[in-house]
């Protein structure tokens, strides 16, 4: 057998050397965590032996605390691309076993590098996050490195789907290049977010709070919002983030790829024509409609566990991707309020950016009232959601089914906000507010001077007048800005309809800069 050359056998060791990253100890105390090494990570994400890895030989040029000894070949950030189901992705993970993943000069040029390659070459990115941030021995040059990768996720924002899995620690400046990103994915029991530890809170505030709370992954999917799925396992997490892809594109000059389905277009079904009950009082749930007309099994929803008064999500119509939007009445009677309303214009944000296709399904009965929404600013957040409407160029269909009253029926993806074509059911109720709302301010004064049994019959009157008047979908049909009422169970078939004429949509924006959106 011929010899091997010493260059190739270096070259393996110094190889073998590397993929230790930190070494046997500290993986063997990774794995005592329940957690992956992420060179396993990397291995689970991708297609098998797809990894191409990038800058594996960097090394930190630091000396200051310690840090001119024991040099790890890569400096504890794994970056390079790969495949996803046969999708080019570039991806980095930190690397917890050398110095805590934390994140440092290496790290922050390495990801930089990779985020460039990312949009040179039109692919997702995405990153596994397992640190302890800014790498404190480094001093400023960490806070360079991150500086560097936040001004790439801006960059990137609307050109390229960022996605960023949490699967450990994300502290401090760390925890904003996932902000920045288009979705965050944590995995439960082993990922936490925040910008300053239970400990530093302590002394500070005197607050006492354990990680899990301040930052775990049901706190940020369903408290603060800053997560949009969530897995139990890190093969979840991975399953969830390989489902994301499969209904975007690779960039914003592309489009999703069709997914034959054995859905029928023309299938309707009957069920949704008693779907909404006729007591407006009664409930009835919103992804009952969703699901009944999507493809089988289509429907993925986003942000589920925030905000439940509304419902984000993907789905398919005759294998095409689209975003779904809806209000969601079995939550608060589908009430907008302000975390409500920056779920529904970051989601439709983000599918205008990637020529996703928006359908909105409207059941509100309004805006939230009240001193503490008013507070902490409904109007500003508010807003949101109609600019996001109202930016949008891409495809815009909505299915009013019951409720759409007043500035919430103008919000929700109206004709008004320029929707290409506008639906209710028979059960829609496209007013200017509900009926009682609309008797006590018009009458309430005479009903006040009334006897009470008097003012009691009156008002039955008055509220089913105004009921017959305004509470149905033909005063809005009649004047145009709903273009047809339909039967529930001819929704898909609409919609679909709809989709393939709109396919080529043409949409002309002033050109501008980029608008203020009231953030
Ligand atoms: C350098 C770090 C580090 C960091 C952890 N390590 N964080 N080294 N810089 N930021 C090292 C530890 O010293 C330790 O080294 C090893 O990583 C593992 O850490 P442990 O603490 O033993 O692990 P664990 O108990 O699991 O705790 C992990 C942790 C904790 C929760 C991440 O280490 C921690 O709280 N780290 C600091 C987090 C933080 O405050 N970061 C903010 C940095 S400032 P040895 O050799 O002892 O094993 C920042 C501002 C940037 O990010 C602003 C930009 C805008």
């Amino acid at each position: 057998m011929p010899k091997e050359d010493p260059k190739i056998v270096e070259l393996q060791k110094m190889r073998e050397i590397s993929y230790l990253g930190g070494g046997e100890d500290r993986i063997a105390k990774q794995k005592e965590k329940g957690k992956l090494t992420a060179r396993e990570r990397i291995g689970a994400l991708l297609d098998k032996g797809s990894f191409q890895e990038l800058n594996g030989m960097m090394l930190n040029r630091h000396t200051d605390f310690g840090l001119d000894k024991g040099k790890i070949s890569g400096d504890g950030m794994i970056a390079g691309f790969g495949k996803i189901n046969g999708r080019k992705v570039c991806v980095y993970a930190q690397d917890f076993t050398v110095m805590g993943g934390s994140f440092g000069e290496v790290a922050g040029q390495k990801v930089a590098r990779l985020m460039d390659l990312a949009m040179d070459a039109g692919v997702p990115v995405i990153a596994i996050n397992d640190g302890g941030g800014a790498r404190i021995q480094e001093g400023v040059f960490s806070l360079f490195a991150f500086g560097e990768v936040f001004y790439r996720n801006v960059l990137a924002s609307g050109v390229i789907p960022q996605i960023c899995i949490i699967m450990g620690p994300c502290a401090g400046g760390a925890v904003y290049s996932p902000a920045l990103t288009d979705f965050v994915v944590m995995t439960q029991g082993i990922s936490n977010m925040f910008i300053t530890g239970p400990e530093v809170i302590k002394a500070v505030t005197h607050e006492v709070v354990d990680a899990e709370t301040l930052g775990g992954a049901t706190t940020h999917s369903s408290i603060s919002g800053v997560a949009h799925l969530v897995g139990q396992t890190e093969a979840e997490t991975f399953a969830i983030v390989k489902k994301i892809l499969e209904y975007i594109p690779d960039n914003n000059a592309s489009t999703p790829t069709p997914i034959a389905t054995n859905d029928s277009p023309f299938r309707a079904d009957k069920a949704l024509d008693s779907l909404v009950p006729s007591n407006p009082n009664q409930t009835y749930n919103i992804l009952d409609a969703i699901n009944r007309v999507v493809d089988k099994d289509s429907f993925f929803e986003i942000h589920a566990r925030y905000a439940t008064n509304a419902v984000v999500g993907f789905a398919r119509l005759n294998g095409e991707s689209i975003g779904i939007a809806a209000n969601q009445p079995a939550s608060m009677a589908g009430v907008l309020d302000i975390n409500a309303s920056d779920k529904i214009a970051r989601f439709v944000r983000f599918c205008d950016a990637f020529n996703i296709p928006l359908v909105t399904f409207v059941d509100t009965p309004g805006f939230m009232p009240g001193s503490v929404t008013e507070h902490n600013g409904i109007i500003r957040h508010g807003a949101k959601i109609i600019f996001a409407f109202s930016e949008a160029s891409v495809p815009k269909i909505s299915v009013v089914t019951r409720k759409a009253y007043g500035g919430a029926y103008i919000v929700m993806g109206s004709k008004h906000l320029h929707a290409d074509l506008a639906f209710a059911w028979p059960t829609a109720e496209i007013a200017v507010m509900g009926a009682e709302g609309a008797v006590n301010i018009l009458y309430g004064r005479d009903l006040k001077q009334k006897p009470p049994e008097e003012a009691q019959k009156m008002r039955g009157e008055l509220v089913e007048e105004y009921k017959t008047k305004f509470s149905n979908p033909y005063r809005a049909a009649a004047a145009g800005y709903v273009d047809e009422v339909i039967l529930p169970s001819e929704t898909r078939q609409r919609l679909i309809s709809a989709l393939e004429v709109l396919r080529n949509k043409q949409s002309l924006a002033p050109a501008k800069k980029h608008g203020n959106i009231p953030l």
